[in-house]
Parts: C-alpha cells; sequence; structure tokens
C-alpha cells in the first residue's frame, strides 16, 4: 500500500462534543444518534478507534472487516516503498531499476535490514560473514535423505529451514541483537546451500559444498551444477541473472509471505521457524508458485495457434481458470520488475538459444496487452511473467522455480521479522472474526463408542 512518510498531528477522538481539531473523520451512528470524530494520520484510521462506537456499554465495539487485509495497513515500514498504480518499487528510497543494474545481492540484504548502503569496510565484513557460515551441519544431509526422489523442492526447503531450528536453541533469544545478527547471516548463507541440497536430491546427484572461494552466487550455482571437475566456474550472464532476479525478489512489503513471517514471528518463535512459516506461504501457486504454473500454463497451450482459443477459455471462465504471471493485488499497470526480468530473459536466452515456451510467451503477452478484458482489469504482466523462462532456460527443474525465489525473499523477511520486534506498536498477531455459527445448544451424542475395524 503506497503511504506518505509525513505525518500530520494526531487530533483527540471522541463521542459527540469532542473537540475535532485536525483531520478526522466524522462517523454518525444511526443506531444511537451519536458522532464520533475519528482521527486520520497517514491517511488511515485506526480501526480500534472504532471500538469505542457501541449500542450499549458491555458491547465489544465497532470492528472493521477486512478479509484478505485487501484495505488494511497492518504495520508502519521503512523498508519497501511500492505505488501500484503508477508502477513504482523502491527499497529503501532507492529504485529498483537502479539496484538491479548496479547493486550485488549480498548489498542489497544488508540494506534492506540496515536502511543505508553498506560503506566498503562494512561491505567486506558482511561478504566474509555471510561466507563464511554457508556450510550447514553434516545431519541436514541426512535429513534431506529421508524425502522421497519426488518430494516437492520447496516442501523440502520448508522442512529444511524449519530443522535448522534445531542447531541453533539459543536463536529463540529474539530481543538479544547478537542472536537477531547472527540469524541473519546464517539463514543468508545457509538458504542457498540446503536449496542446492534440494536440488541434488531430487536429481539424484551428491551434494557439493560450498566452495567459499566463490562469490554468493558463484558459490550457489558452483553447488548446483558441478560434477567431477575440481572448480565450477558459472557462465558471468547466468550468475548475473541469477544475482538480479535475487535482488528483484529480495522484497515486497506486506505480500502474503512476508505477512506470514510477521505473523509466525509475532509470537516470538525463532527467525528459523518464523522463515519456514514464509516458505511455506510463498509455496501457493497465488503467490511464488506463479513462476511455475505460468510455465505449466505454456506447455499445456503448446503452440502460438492455441492462445487466442487459450484467452477465450480464461475470459469466459468466472476466474476459475487464470492467465499465470499476469495481474497482482498492487500493482495496476506494469510490475516495474518484469520489465527487468524480459531484459535479462533476453540476455539469458542470447546464449541458451530462443525456446518453444518463450515464442509462446512473447505471443500471449501482445494478445492480452491489446484485450478488452485484460485492459480493463488493469492486468498486466507480473515478475513471475519471465522469471519462469530464465530458469527453464538455465535448466532448473518446474518445481524448482519458486525455491530461488525464496533463497531471495530470505533478505526481505528478515528485514521485516526485526522490523516488526523492535517496533513497540506491534503484538502479537491476533485477528478478530465475525461468528456466523451455531447459537448455544445441548450437546446429545448420538455415537455408539465401541471400537470395530471392518475387516
Ligand atoms: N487472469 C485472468 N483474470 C484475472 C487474473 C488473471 N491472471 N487476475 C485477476 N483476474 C480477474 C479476476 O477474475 C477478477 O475479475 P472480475 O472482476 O470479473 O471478477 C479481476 O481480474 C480482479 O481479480 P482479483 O482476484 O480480485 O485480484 P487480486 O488482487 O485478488 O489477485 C492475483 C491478484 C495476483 C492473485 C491475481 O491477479 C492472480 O491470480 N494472478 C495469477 C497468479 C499470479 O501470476 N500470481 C503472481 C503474483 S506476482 C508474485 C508475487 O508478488 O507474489
Amino acid at each position: 500500500m503506497a503511504t506518505t512518510t509525513e505525518t500530520k498531528p494526531a487530533p483527540s477522538s471522541g463521542a459527540s462534543g469532542a473537540a475535532a481539531a485536525g483531520d478526522h473523520l466524522e462517523i454518525k451512528d444511526s443506531r444511537t444518534g451519536k458522532t464520533y470524530n475519528i482521527p486520520i494520520t497517514d491517511e488511515t484510521i485506526r480501526t480500534s478507534d472504532l471500538k469505542q462506537i457501541k449500542v450499549k456499554d458491555d458491547d465489544f465495539g465497532l470492528m472493521g472487516y477486512d478479509p484478505a487485509f485487501m484495505n488494511t495497513a497492518s504495520c508502519r515500514s521503512k523498508i519497501t516503498f511500492i505505488d501500484g498504480d503508477k508502477g513504482i518499487l523502491r527499497y529503501r528510497g532507492y529504485p529498483i531499476e537502479q539496484l538491479a543494474e548496479k547493486a550485488t545481492f549480498l548489498e542489497v540484504a544488508w540494506l534492506l535490514r540496515h536502511g543505508e548502503l553498506p560503506t566498503q569496510e562494512e561491505y567486506n565484513l558482511w561478504v566474509r560473514d555471510v561466507t563464511y557460515h554457508t556450510y550447514v551441519h553434516e545431519n541436514i544431509k541426512q535429513f534431506m535423505e529421508g524425502f522421497r526422489y519426488d518430494a516437492h523442492p520447496m516442501s523440502m526447503l520448508t522442512a529444511g529451514v524449519a530443522a535448522l531450528s534445531t542447531f541453533y536453541p539459543t536463536a529463540k533469544n529474539v530481543y538479544d541483537e547478537r542472536e537477531r545478527e547472527i540469524a541473519f547471516v546464517r539463514l543468508l548463507a545457509k538458504m542457498p546451500t540446503i536449496a542446492a541440497f534440494v536440488y541434488r536430491h531430487v536429481k539424484g546427484l551428491p551434494y557439493v559444498n560450498p566452495d567459499n572461494s566463490l562469490p554468493y552466487t558463484e558459490n550457489y550455482l558452483s553447488m548446483i551444477a558441478r560434477m567431477s571437475e575440481p572448480k565450477y566456474e558459472a557462465h558471468p550472464v547466468y550468475a548475473r541473472a541469477i544475482d538480479v532476479l535475487f535482488i528483484l525478489h529480495a522484497d515486497h512489503e506486506q505480500n502474503c509471505s512476508t505477512n506470514a513471517v510477521r505473523a509466525v514471528g509475532s509470537s516470538h518463535v525463532d527467525p528459523y521457524s518464523a522463515v519456514a512459516g514464509g516458505i511455506a506461504a510463498l509455496y501457493g501457486p497465488l503467490h511464488g508458485g506463479a513462476n511455475e504454473a505460468v510455465l505449466r500454463m505454456l506447455e499445456e497451450i503448446g503452440h502460438p495457434s492455441k492462445i487466442p482459443a487459450f484467452i477465450e477459455a480464461v475470459k469466459s471462465g468466472k476466474g476459475e481458470q487464470r492467465l499465470m504471471g499476469f495481474g497482482h493485488r498492487v500493482y495496476k499497470s506494469y510490475d516495474p520488475r518484469a520489465r527487468i526480468v524480459k531484459k535479462l530473459c533476453d540476455d539469458v536466452l542470447k546464449i541458451a538459444g530462443m525456446t518453444k515456451d518463450m515464442e509462446i510467451a512473447v505471443e500471449l503477452e501482445r494478445i492480452a496487452l491489446s484485450d478488452e478484458y485484460f485492459i480493463k482489469r488493469k492486468l498486466y504482466p507480473n515478475v513471475d511473467f519471465y522469471t519462469g523462462l530464465i530458469y527453464r532456460a538455465m535448466h532448473f527443474p518446474t518445481d524448482y522455480f519458486t525455491v530461488l525465489f525464496a533463497i531471495a525473499r530470505t533478505a526481505g523477511w528478515l528485514a521485516q521479522w526485526e522490523e516488526m520486534l523492535l517496533d513497540k506498536e506491534q503484538k502479537i498477531a491476533r485477528p478478530r472474526q465475525i461468528y456466523t455459527g451455531n447459537g448455544e445448544r445441548p450437546y446429545k451424542s448420538t455415537l455408539n463408542y465401541t471400537h470395530t475395524i471392518k475387516k
């Protein structure tokens, strides 16, 4: 949600008669005839201010009803700014286009947490620390062995990261600054290692340990692709493409998985468990799983000549079948990340060669962008429309794509998790509900409790 950083003086609130200084919302309750002045700050009212609106003294008070948080800000944040209508995305004030062109992923991860770009000395130390912690306990390999050959990579990653919490029990001291610091380093360092182990498990290949003489992304690609050679050197275009994709995916303010990390973390559980919750949320096809869904959709279409029929099916399907990689809850114009990814995709395909999927994707985008249905609903390609094509060109298995997203988003999840912990206004996340079930009724069982099993 776009918010301003300017704050206006908050007037006092109260029932009819209270002074209405500053910006406020005047609400008249038709049930009682009373008028209330609710302060407006940052173009927002506090829903807890509605609680004073009651018919009887012992009423709970008025609530806001907002399924899926369509119009509710759950926090104040200084990390990421999005203006969905204008297609703007900034991390700590820096435009995503500039970061994608000039920065490295680890620099961006530092920026997200600390709010400023690192000095050379800070950067060197940060890279040294992350590199030093890339190794995981050998038991993690045995843990991975427990999965079946066809286990979904995201399920393995969720479990692998949750398992990390068992190795670092003191991480639960979330108000110890040093513990948070080391958890940041460890999670960013070990995520590519676990992600690479997941890949090797799927492929039935031996796990490759980190090669700490390599930079972050090259080290990850080495753990993915190295076979018998003593040293693996990733193609520089591929390594840069992955690093840029990591930057683009590093944070995206209060999306589904970040909200999950904040909500799980608000119970003061350790960060490994909170991040595992975020990975689970990211797995879903409406969130990070969309890049996988895009490729499956392109496979289903099969040929550019079948695109018009597919588009018609989407339009007449009453929302059941969607054009995957199109549309976004906040971007109602072109997703700025999609523009950058399209260019990256061109660079990668120059080396990997044009694919049938890419031909279909380009034509699909062209047709959808000129179709009244998509124009009217402001449905444009999102970041996932082209990321899958890059991963496919680099031979990552389709069901592995979201794992790459998760490595990157770890930087944002952790920055948001810490911001939530240090925010004095935050408490354990606990929404309200409107109960629509039965009223009180007496318990009367009709069951026979004899334990019988049919043969
Ligand atoms: N294809 C066809 N119709 C669509 C699509 C789509 N991809 N997305 C939305 N619509 C229609 C929808 O049917 C509805 O139409 P109507 O008004 O006639 O009922 C209208 O557009 C508004 O849709 P919505 O479901 O209210 O929009 P939302 O903001 O709740 O959903 C979304 C956002 C991303 C879940 C949705 O656009 C979608 O399902 N897209 C496909 C999945 C996808 O690509 N997800 C990746 C999101 S980007 C990665 C990330 O940041 O996580």
